[in-house]
């Protein structure tokens, strides 16, 4: 005989409990992780050869996989709009998690509009009803993810954009672990910005072969429109983009490096971005050749499980608490001549027991005095790298 229905609710439940039912905690701190109070900087392998160690002062990962309180939430998109509806006032749906005081603290829901011109024939509404959770409600291995949707309505596309508050990152290695699944005539959007000339992109679209994606230090077109071919890489063979992969960008001071599941896949050296930025997920199209034209009723998501930051600051980290769409302010150099007292604890991100748990891989020996980064970098080559 079966259980009532409620009871198996419940045992489902206490099941999932362990891997699910975790709060958003936000990650405004520099440690963001029990076990990594003592990093002072945090180590990764990048570079042309993808083995030179860069160092960074701060360390931030965004965790949307365990948001569910139990199975069967979150296993709805919320309806798609129609045009009668106002896109840019809608509220969102989930918003116990993703208009907590946590969330907002690190994320801003975008609802900015563009109307239709003649190079990007379809007007574009960010919607906060097109941010969500999503749960795969596998009992087996039960997790959650946030969704960016976009779908074409009769007059306009409704598009989705969050922007992390951390306005200030003046170099970053940041990485993502999504997929891309839907309509053709969409653009995925992962990218640092500052303006439309310091700008480094990840971006997937829906209408390429799904092996292919687009890495572009912006501008990638020139004041007559003319296409900049050095702007933009476009590797084909890659791991497809509806499966999960993580993609990385590593934005250095004079070089651009992107990554896609450890390996590294492009880089640049065209526009490699100088001013303080912001990093940037949307999910979008506007009629125009880059994004092609979704059809009428159509939608297309980006699903995110992770974002990891690691990152130094053109000023202190806290930065500005600014809510304006897409404004910096450098300011300066303050927290310069703090971090210039050195490392003394390095800690490695990849290759950790726990996901966004990094680990201390080498200590300063003399107590009291640090060292600073550049001999741990000299020195860091021979000892860090061993743990790396
Ligand atoms: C952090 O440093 C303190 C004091 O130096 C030490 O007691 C503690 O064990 C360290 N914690 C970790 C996780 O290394
Ligand atoms: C990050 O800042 C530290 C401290 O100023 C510096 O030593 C390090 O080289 C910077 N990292 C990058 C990639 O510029
Ligand atoms: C659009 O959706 C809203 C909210 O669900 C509903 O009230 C309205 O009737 C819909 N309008 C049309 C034209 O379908
Ligand atoms: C964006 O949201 C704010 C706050 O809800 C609202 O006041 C504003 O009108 C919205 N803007 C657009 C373009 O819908
Ligand atoms: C967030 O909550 C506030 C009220 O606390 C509300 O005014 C606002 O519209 C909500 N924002 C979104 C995007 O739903
Ligand atoms: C982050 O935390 C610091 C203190 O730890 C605080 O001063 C700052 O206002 C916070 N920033 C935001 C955006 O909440
Ligand atoms: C960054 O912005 C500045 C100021 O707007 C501009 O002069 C520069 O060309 C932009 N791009 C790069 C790569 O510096
Ligand atoms: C774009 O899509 C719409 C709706 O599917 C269609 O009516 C229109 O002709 C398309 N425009 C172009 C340039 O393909
Ligand atoms: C904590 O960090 C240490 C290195 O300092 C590492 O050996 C250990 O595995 C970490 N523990 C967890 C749970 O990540």
């Amino acid at each position: 005989m079966l259980p009532p229905l409620g009871a198996v609710g419940l045992s489902l439940a206490l099941l999932l409990r362990p891997v699910l039912s975790f709060e958003y905690t936000t990650t405004n701190n520099s440690t963001p992780h029990d076990n990594t109070s003592n990093c002072t900087c945090y180590v990764i392998n990048s570079g042309a050869s993808s083995n030179t160690p860069e160092y960074f002062s701060y360390y931030r990962f965004y965790d949307f996989r365990n948001l569910a309180d139990r199975p069967g939430q979150y296993t709805t998109a919320p309806p798609l709009l129609n045009d009668s509806q106002d896109a840019g006032t809608q509220a969102v749906r989930d918003n116990g998690v993703l208009n907590s005081s946590a969330w907002n603290t690190d994320w801003g829901i975008q609802n900015w509009s563009k109307p239709s011109t003649e190079d990007f024939p379809t007007a574009m509404n960010n919607s906060p009803a097109n941010v969500y959770l999503s749960q795969n409600d596998d009992t087996n291995n039960a997790f959650t993810w946030l969704t960016l949707r976009t779908s074409r309505l009769d007059d306009y596309q409704n598009s989705a954009e969050i922007e992390n508050e951390q306005k200030n990152l003046m170099h970053c290695s940041m990485r993502m672990h999504g997929r891309v699944i839907g309509a053709a005539g969409a653009v995925a959007g992962f990218f640092t910005f500052y303006d439309d000339n310091n700008e480094s992109d990840v971006e997937i679209l829906t209408n390429d072969p799904k092996d292919m994606i687009r890495y572009t230090n912006q501008p990638s077109v020139d004041k007559k429109g003319n296409v900049i071919q050095v702007a933009s890489a476009a590797p084909t063979d890659l791991p497809k983009w509806d499966d999960w992969q993580t993609h990385r960008i590593d934005w250095l001071p004079k070089n651009s490096y992107w990554f896609l599941d450890d390996k590294q896949v492009a880089a640049n050296t065209y526009s490699v971005p100088r001013k303080p930025s912001n990093l940037v997920i949307n999910m979008w199209s506007d009629g125009g050749s880059w994004s092609g034209n979704m059809s009428v009723g159509d939608s297309a998501e980006f699903q995110i499980q992770w974002i990891e930051l690691i990152f130094n600051t053109s000023g202190p980290v806290t930065g500005p608490r600014k809510s304006d769409k897409r404004e910096i302010v450098d300011l300066g150099n303050l927290e310069k001549r703090k971090q210039n007292k050195g490392c003394q604890v390095v800690c490695k991100v990849d290759g950790v027991k726990n996901l966004g748990t990094p680990e201390i891989v080498s200590v300063a020996a003399a107590s009291g005095i640090s060292v600073n980064m550049g001999v741990v970098l000299v020195a860091g080559f021979l000892s860090v790298w061993v743990g790396l």
